[in-house]
Order: structure tokens, then C-alpha cells, then sequence
């Protein structure tokens, strides 16, 4: 392209030293729209390919739940969770999934975690799980992740985004905390967040972004990010969380947003042999 528009400004060079017109300034060639894709597809590959990888060990995600690495009759609930919210979110448009709780230890981390890797295993999906639990960060010790900085400390501007992303395989990034932060909710509300999701949504153009918010009962944290998702998940467990603190989640978080679903945890007694349901 290059050497055509070269020898194309030199050929108009020559013929306007013969005619005696002066030489207008080059013009850039057009660019066609399917040049322009591949070039954009080809930064998003590289963009994917530069972040540095990692191998989670299968053993100790199993102790934390997370069962969907491969696929089997343990992953099967979250599978069939993954193909109901990927048809919502494709239907509407939706790419921010919020996953959120209305009292600490319902199992928001776990389905995060089960989802993001479902997910992962449909190889022509990007997925991006983004830990915003930043007082009680529990992903890098479930994942056994030591990235270089912290999630938090991205949203302060202190550090790029790839300091705190890790990637699995080739099509799912984790960005992870590696210590409790002070002023979360300033920082989930504050001006920086948004424009490093925006970074974030052209560089590695994600179809999926999950995002494991804090529950909502105890801080106004999730609150103050919902306006920045497109639809949010409300995990409960069956034998702790109350109706009323479900049916009051459920009417904060659809003030804000899309309500996705509910998510019906540690069901003791059902017929498949892992306790999730909807
Ligand atoms: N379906 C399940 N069956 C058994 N244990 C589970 C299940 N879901 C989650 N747990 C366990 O419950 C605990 C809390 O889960 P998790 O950390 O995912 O909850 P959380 O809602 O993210 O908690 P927090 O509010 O502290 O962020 C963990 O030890 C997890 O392994
Ligand atoms: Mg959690």
C-alpha cells in the first residue's frame, strides 16, 4: 500500500513539474472498510496475545467450586446458566454482566468463576472477568494468580489495566486484587473507572464482561457501579438469604439496570448432584 502511494504521489509530482501547476498535497488512498476490520482484528489478537497467560491448577479450583475448567456433569448447571445469559445478553445487545448478592458469602465469586470459564470454553467468545470486590478480594487466592498490581490500583490510575489482567487460554482475561482497598466505593463510582472500561472494551473488544461486585446489603458499592453494566446476576442461598432481601435487591438492582436473574445457591436438595439452580 505504501510503495502504490509513493509511486503514485511520484507519478503526480512529475506530471505537475510538466504542466507547471503546483503539487497539491497528498491525499491519503482510500481505505477500504474490510482493510480497516482486518487491521482492527488484528490489534485485538495482539492486544490478547500480549497479556501474559496462565494455568490455573484444576485440584485446588475443585476445592473452591469451580468446576467448569472441562466440561461434565458437574459443569452441566453452569453450562445451561451460560447458554441462557449469553442468548439474553446477544438478544439485547448486552456485553456488562453484573453478578452480585444481597448478603456476603451467597457464592457470587463461584459463579463468576464458573461462568467465566463455561464461557471460555466456547472458543469464538472473548470473555473478561474483573474482580470489583475490592475491600474483601478473594479471586488471586482461589486462582492462585500473582499478577503485578492490583485491579484497584488500576481504577486508581496508579497502574495500567495488563498489570492487574492475566489471561487463560486464549480468549478469557482476569483481573484480580491482590489486597483489600480503602475507598472502594469512590473508586467503583469515580471518573477513572469509566474510561478504563471503555479502554478495555475497544482493546480487547470482550463479548462477555463479568464483573464479581460485593453484595449489596453491606455497602453501597455494587449501587454505585450499576449504572456502568448492562444487566446484573442476584446470587442467593437457598437455605440463608431471605425472600424480602432478595425481592429488595432484586428492586434496587432494576432501578439501575437489567435484572438478568436470580440465581438460587447451596440448594442442599436437588436432583443433580450440584447445588445451583435458577
Ligand atoms: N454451591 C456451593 N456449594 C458449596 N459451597 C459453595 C457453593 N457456592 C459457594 N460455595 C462456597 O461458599 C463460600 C462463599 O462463596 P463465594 O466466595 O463464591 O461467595 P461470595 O458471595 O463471593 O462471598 P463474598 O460476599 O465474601 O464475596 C466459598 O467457600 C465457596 O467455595
Ligand atoms: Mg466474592
Amino acid at each position: 500500500m505504501e510503495k502504490i502511494q509513493a509511486a503514485i504521489a511520484k507519478a503526480r509530482a512529475t506530471r505537475d513539474a510538466q504542466t507547471g501547476l503546483p503539487t497539491p498535497l497528498a491525499t491519503p488512498a482510500a481505505v477500504l472498510p474490510e482493510e480497516l476490520a482486518a487491521t482492527a482484528a488484528q490489534d485485538i489478537a495482539a492486544a490478547w496475545a500480549a497479556l501474559p497467560g496462565f494455568t490455573p491448577d484444576p485440584l485446588r479450583l475443585r476445592e473452591h467450586h469451580v468446576v467448569t475448567l472441562s466440561v461434565g456433569s458437574e459443569s452441566a448447571p453452569f453450562d445451561g446458566m451460560r447458554t441462557r445469559a449469553l442468548q439474553q445478553m446477544r438478544t439485547n445487545g448486552w456485553r456488562k454482566l453484573a453478578i452480585t448478592s444481597p448478603g456476603p458469602g451467597c457464592g457470587k465469586s463461584t459463579v463468576a468463576l464458573n461462568l467465566a470459564f463455561s464461557l471460555a470454553r466456547q472458543p469464538d467468545l472473548r470473555v473478561i472477568l474483573l474482580e470489583l470486590d475490592l475491600r474483601r478480594p478473594t479471586l488471586a487466592r482461589t486462582l492462585g494468580l500473582h499478577p503485578d498490581a492490583s485491579l484497584a490500583e488500576v481504577l486508581k490510575g496508579n497502574e495500567a489495566l495488563e498489570a492487574a489482567m492475566r489471561r487463560y487460554g486464549n480468549n478469557l482475561a482476569i483481573a484480580v486484587n491482590l489486597a483489600p482497598a480503602r475507598a472502594a466505593a469512590e473508586l467503583l463510582s469515580g471518573p477513572v473507572a469509566p474510561s478504563i472500561l471503555d479502554a478495555m472494551m475497544a482493546r480487547y473488544a470482550p463479548d462477555v464482561v463479568i464483573f464479581d461486585m460485593p453484595p449489596m446489603l453491606a455497602t453501597d458499592d455494587t449501587i454505585a457501579f450499576l449504572p456502568r453494566v448492562d444487566c446484573a446476576l442476584l446470587v442467593a442461598a437457598a437455605e440463608t438469604t431471605a425472600v424480602k432481601e432478595i425481592d429488595n435487591c432484586e428492586r434496587e438492582i432494576a432501578a439501575q439496570t437489567n435484572v438478568m436473574g436470580i440465581v438460587l445457591n447451596k440448594c442442599r436438595y436437588m436432583e443433580a448432584d450440584y447445588g445451583y439452580g435458577y
